[in-house]
């Protein structure tokens, strides 16, 4: 047989084989759940026909099934299985009052980014490097404000000159860049997070992740460990690129540490410092501290230049916005500059960025968790061990019950609500609740938020008091891109800037 015939045959037994696994499924499903309601193609091919669907974006089955029986759990076809949607307030307290070990993010992590094939098999078990964030960054906030400060500078003044004239320059990969380069001076600092090639890789390195992991999802359990020595030389070959730069760092810190002793004069208390000193002994390899690393800015740095984009997108459509955004920041510079507490008084800001978040970047599947053990709904309703559930994002934050006119951008949404019912914590961006789970919900809330809303502050105040931004094509925001289930913006169309006229 020729090699391609071989792969032909290949492709065809792998599709039976799904298939068929789809159907018994599918079957298995509709006799076990007889009171839940099914949303989506029926008959004997109902799952893959209903994956197709999804998959060209031709019926949008978490939003039907939210319009039609919202308050109640409904099922949708998905790549495999039947997947769970759970809709309103009570089940989605629900979901976040469950225990790790019934309803599980990381074993639903593990499946969709099938982590035992693309990072390290285990690295769910015990992700310090979560906690991390938490305990070495959102909890020291304050400390490290001016290091995100002068990065914010650094990198627009690099990236985005200010010059007399207007001047184009490409949206997403500006919002990539300054995002990669202010995260990774909290992970690695200096000099290391302004340097190109090790920013690649990590942007690179996400890329990987993605496609790996979909093409691993598709691909039955037995032929993983065959299929994965054919796909993945990509991700181990740029981890030893990424290695190569933090050895020489690692072994930099060690060296001082020898000679200056643990409390060494000038020591970061960085990402990488807590990866050394309390990552669980066995755990402290040079590999081991890299793919944690690159774990961690994988998860961070997405969704965060995602959303700065989207953000320089609205603030250049929506310009009216601009002047009331600077009267409110600027006599707060004026009076205490850019600090961890001025950034905090910025409420019309922080509205519009929430604002921009809730339209662009919610995605139709949210808060995925995987049943570990069976779990019945305060309604009565079990769901079995092995399902997925999850709940419908981009409805519930375009869902006219809660936000009033919900596809039209309004800035100032948030921050209205906050004068008039006179509540400074509820309608900020990092407040979550069953309307807002932008960040989840939760145990489980996003740690990472409250740096992020530090980051978009302090990047929109820059941006605001530094330049005049406009589109390139007056009126016509660059569209999104969808991926299924996730947006993403525009990624080719540039954005133009001038140096602020006054
Ligand atoms: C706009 C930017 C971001 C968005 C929209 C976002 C959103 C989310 C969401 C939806 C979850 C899952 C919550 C759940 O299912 O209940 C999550 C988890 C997480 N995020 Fe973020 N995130 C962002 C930025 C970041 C950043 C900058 C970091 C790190 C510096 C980060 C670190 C994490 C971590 C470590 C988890 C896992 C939490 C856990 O272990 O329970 N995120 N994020
Ligand atoms: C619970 O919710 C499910 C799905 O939303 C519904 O089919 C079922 O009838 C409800 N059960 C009770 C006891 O209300
Ligand atoms: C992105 O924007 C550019 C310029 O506005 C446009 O030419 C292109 O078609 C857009 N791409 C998508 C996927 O919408």
């Amino acid at each position: 047989m020729t090699s391609s015939s071989t792969w032909i045959t290949l492709c065809i037994a792998l599709v039976t084989l799904y298939v068929a696994r789809c159907v018994v499924d599918d079957r298995r499903t509709k006799s076990k759940y007889k009171d839940v309601v099914f949303v989506g193609p029926t008959g004997t091919f109902g799952t893959p026909i209903g994956f197709l669907q999804l998959l060209f974006g031709t019926r949008d089955f978490i939003q039907e099934g939210f319009e039609k029986h919202y308050g109640r759990l409904f099922a949708i076809p998905t790549l495999f299985q039947m997947t769970f949607v759970i809709s309103g307030p009570e089940l989605i307290d629900d979901v976040r009052r469950a225990s790790d070990d019934q309803l599980s993010l990381y074993g639903s992590i593990k499946e969709g980014m099938q982590t035992d094939f693309t990072m390290e098999p285990h690295i769910l078990e015990n992700p310090y490097h979560f906690k991390f964030v938490h305990l070495s960054l959102t909890s020291n906030l304050g400390g490290r404000y001016p290091e995100i400060h002068e990065e914010v500078i650094a990198a627009f003044s690099e990236l985005i000159p200010p010059t007399e004239g207007w001047t184009t320059f490409p949206a997403w990969f500006t919002g990539k860049h300054v995002v990669l380069r202010v995260v990774n001076r909290l992970f690695v600092g200096p000099p290391l997070c302004n340097n190109p090639d090790y920013n690649d890789i990590n942007d690179a390195y996400s890329d990987a992740l993605v496609k790996t992991a979909l093409v691993m999802g598709f691909t039955p359990g037995l032929l993983k460990p065959i299929v994965s020595t054919f796909l993945d030389s990509y991700i181990p070959k740029t981890l030893r690129r990424a290695m190569e730069h933090i050895g020489p760092l690692v072994e930099e810190r060690l060296e001082k540490e020898r000679l200056l002793g643990k409390d060494w004069p000038g020591k970061p208390n960085d990402l990488l410092t807590w990866l050394m000193e309390k990552a669980p002994q066995g755990d402290r390899s040079l590999k081991a501290i890299t793919i944690r690393l690159l774990a961690t800015m994988f998860a961070a740095y997405r969704p965060a230049s995602m959303a700065l984009t989207q953000a320089l997108f609205d603030l250049a459509t929506f310009s009216s916005y601009i002047s009331e955004l600077r009267d409110e920041i600027e006599p707060i510079v004026k009076e205490e500059g850019l600090t961890k507490e001025s950034i905090n008084k910025m409420y019309k800001l922080d509205s519009f960025i929430k604002e921009s978040l809730r339209l662009r970047a919610a995605g139709k599947s949210s808060m995925p968790r995987k049943v570990l053990k069976d779990f019945t709904f305060s309604n009565g309703t079990t769901i079995l061990a092995g399902s997925t559930i999850i709940a419908p994002g981009y409805a519930i934050h375009h869902d006219a019950r809660h936000y009033p006119n919900p596809n039209e951008f309004d800035g100032f949404r948030f921050s209205r609500l906050r004068e008039e019912q006179d509540d400074p914590v509820r309608h900020q961006m990092v407040s979550v609740g069953p309307t807002f789970i932008m960040f989840g919900n939760g145990r489980h809330a996003c740690p990472g938020r409250f740096l992020v809303s530090a980051l978009l502050k302090t990047m929109l105040a820059h941006v605001l008091m530094t330049y005049d931004i406009k589109l390139e094509q007056e009126g016509v925001r660059p569209a999104d891109k969808w991926y299924t289930f996730t947006p993403a913006p525009n990624q080719t169309a540039g954005l133009m800037f001038r140096k602020r006229a006054t």
